[in-house]
């Protein structure tokens, strides 16, 4: 389908509130080309502000992108520095994000990070603050195992200092005190580059995100890349709602005739849009066992 068409199909549907994205295969983009992993990125960073684009013209809410994990320092000392370069360019173009009425916040520790990287990144937190459009979380020196563990801590210190009791704690007090706070969970999740892992992001908000992998290295996930992601992530939802409403009519449970229909119709379709994509090998033998019962 070309982009255009893409483009109206999805337009005309509910689109997901919140995305987020592991932009992934920077340095493997660079390799294929000979060039040094730090080419990647550069070109890595020109997708990013090409999706940002994208993203508030479609009209979508909210959108994260995972940037520099806490893992990520564990690099050479060189292309670390690069990232950081790439980001601090990011963060001087604010009036972009302004113009577009896009709100900038970054989720992960600020401590580690060097005072000029933290203060473009507080600068354009700052002078965005008041745009009410898309907010765009960047997710840099970001770990989410360390973001539950941060929670557990600030919830920790209000018991002690008797602002909350034990039997109060919940699933909406945790979250607020996630970095993601008052923002809602994410809808679709997209990883690039082929890898198909979460490697530490976003853990408790994606708990029902749809994920979806494309082998496409992330310098060349472009609009068209990005429309057909949205479009795979529309029709799951709606084979999803068919199976809902087939099943409530026939006040069936979930191991029902229809349940497995819809579960192979979803698992070929799968399996047919990758099928230049990621290997699908377990899929495959999912179908069969599907196929057989
Ligand atoms: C993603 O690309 C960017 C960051 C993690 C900063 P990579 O740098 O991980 O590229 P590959 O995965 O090695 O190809
Ligand atoms: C995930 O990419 C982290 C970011 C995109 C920032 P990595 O390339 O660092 O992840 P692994 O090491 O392949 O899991
Ligand atoms: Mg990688």
């Amino acid at each position: 389908m070309k982009k255009e068409e893409l483009k109206t199909i999805i337009l005309n549907k509910k689109l997901p509130t919140h995305i987020a994205i592991i932009l992934d295969g920077n340095g493997r983009w660079a390799k294929k080309r000979l060039m040094p992993r730090t080419f990647g990125h550069q070109k890595g960073a020109k997708t990013l502000q090409e999706i940002i684009r994208i993203s508030s013209s479609l009209g979508i809410k909210y959108l994260t992108v995972f940037a520099f994990s806490t893992e990520n320092w564990s690099r050479p000392l060189e292309e670390v520095n690069f990232i950081m370069k790439e980001v601090k360019n990011l963060c001087k173009d604010y009036q972009k994000l302004i113009n577009r009425n896009i709100k900038f916040k970054m989720i992960g520790s600020k401590e580690e990070l060097a005072p000029d990287v933290r203060e473009s990144i507080e600068t354009m937190e700052n002078k965005t603050a008041n745009c009410d459009g898309m907010t765009f979380l960047l997710a840099f020196n970001y770990g989410a195992k360390q973001e539950i563990v941060n929670a557990t801590k600030k919830i920790c210190e209000q018991v002690k200092n008797n602002n909350l009791t034990i039997n109060e704690i919940d699933e909406t007090i945790f979250e607020k005190n996630l970095y993601t706070k008052d923002i809602p969970p994410v809808d679709l999740l997209i990883r690039t580059s082929g890898e198909m892992r979460i490697s530490n992001f976003l853990l408790w908000q994606i708990a029902y995100a749809e994920i979806i992998f494309t082998k496409v290295y992330w310098p060349d996930f472009h609009e068209k890349e990005f429309y057909e992601a949205i479009y795979e992530y529309l029709d799951v939802i709606e084979d999803l709602a068919d199976w809902r409403k087939v099943n409530e009519t026939k006040n069936n449970n979930r191991s029902s005739d229809v349940y497995n229909l819809c579960t192979i119709i979803r698992i070929r379709r799968l399996v047919f849009n990758c099928s230049n994509n990621v290997p699908c090998l377990f899929r495959h033998i999912w179908i069969d066992k599907y196929v057989s019962n």
